[in-house]
């Protein structure tokens, strides 16, 4: 009898087959396992496990896997697994690095001109047929170049994201829990800002990509939030309980700063209710990885991990295990 694997919800097929060509899978309907009660009833029956960032795998979710071996989470961040309660149930963890840099990167870029651009504004008055004469002073919009973007968070996907913006003509500052090396700062042409308040008083645009922790919990909050300019744009594709979004929707809406970008929400799916109504505000559900090769690849790299487990690899043979 083949080992089994739970993917919690549809994903690329080529993904499903690969793992198909050796264990018994089972792929759960979409949103089954978002909640714990869920994962804790099934999971004993399986050896593997492909969730998906929105699934709280937590202590009790761990414990109730007894014959579980491997956590391979479809995403590079990983807040949504109890890591320490797995390690200590010798049960190892994956994640996906590397593979969605290019395609997170891009979608960053993407929501700073939407927000700076008002692309989704100007779409909304076209359609509602106010586009009767061409306006010298239509939709002024603000442009990357010349522009100070601060990166929080200067790891694969924040580096990403500056060396796209620093060819846009941008310049870069970013914050980070350690400097990046001297080669990096030199071909970004980047300065180093040892607090967020200074990186928030400098940028035109301010972009998050570092984890959630609990350090990380509300980084952006009013006192921040109060240190932004009246034109500075936020843009967040990292988690939302990075931001504060009570505090980020009354800034919005009192216009002390210039606008927000936002891919993640903190009561994900749900939005703050101030949000939808914000102006200058876009919004888009998770999607800053979705390409398909993207998704593809983030799946792939995910059953490699749980091939290299359950085929009996060292820790060291697999490149995507978290160290304890
Ligand atoms: C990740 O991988 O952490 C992204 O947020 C989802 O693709």
């Amino acid at each position: 009898m083949s080992e089994r694997v739970l993917v919690t919800e549809p994903i690329i097929p080529e993904v499903i087959e690969k793992l198909e060509n050796q264990y018994q899978v089972d792929v759960g309907k979409s949103g089954t396992y978002d909640n714990e009660e869920a994962l804790i009833n099934d999971i004993p029956a399986y050896d593997a496990l492909l969730p998906m960032l929105s699934n709280p795998i937590s202590e009790d979710v761990i414990t109730a896997g007894t014959n579980l071996k491997v956590i391979a989470n479809h995403a590079v961040g990983y807040n949504n697994i109890n890591v320490k309660a797995a390690i200590k149930e010798d049960i190892a963890v994956a994640n996906t690095p590397g593979v969605l840099t290019d395609s997170c990167a891009e979608f960053t870029i993407g929501l700073m001109l939407a927000v700076s651009r008002r692309l989704f504004d100007a779409q909304e008055y076209l359609l509602d047929g106010k586009f009767e004469n061409w306006e010298p002073l239509g939709f002024l919009g603000t442009e990357l170049n010349g522009n100070t973007l601060g990166i929080i968070g200067m790891g694969r996907i924040g580096t990403g994201v500056a060396r796209r913006a620093k060819a846009l003509g941008m310049n870069i500052c970013y914050h980070n829990r350690s400097r990046v090396s001297p080669e990096i700062e030199q071909e970004l042409n980047a300065s180093y800002c040892s607090s967020i308040k200074e990186l928030a008083s400098q940028s035109n645009f301010i972009s998050l990509h570092c984890p959630l922790t609990d350090d990380t919990h509300h980084l952006i909050d009013h006192e921040i939030l109060d240190v932004m300019n009246s034109n500075t744009i936020l843009i967040n594709t990292s988690r939302g309980p990075v931001v504060d979004e009570e505090a980020l929707a009354h800034a919005l809406h009192n216009k002390t700063i210039g606008g927000a970008g936002l891919d993640v929400f903190e009561d994900e799916p749900k939005l703050h209710p101030k949000l939808k109504t914000a102006p200058n505000c876009v919004l888009t559900p998770h999607i800053a990885s979705a390409s398909y090769q993207t998704r593809k690849d983030i799946g792939l790299l995910a059953a490699d991990a749980i091939i290299g487990i359950l085929e009996g690899k060292s820790h060291s043979e697999i490149p995507n295990l978290i160290q304890p």
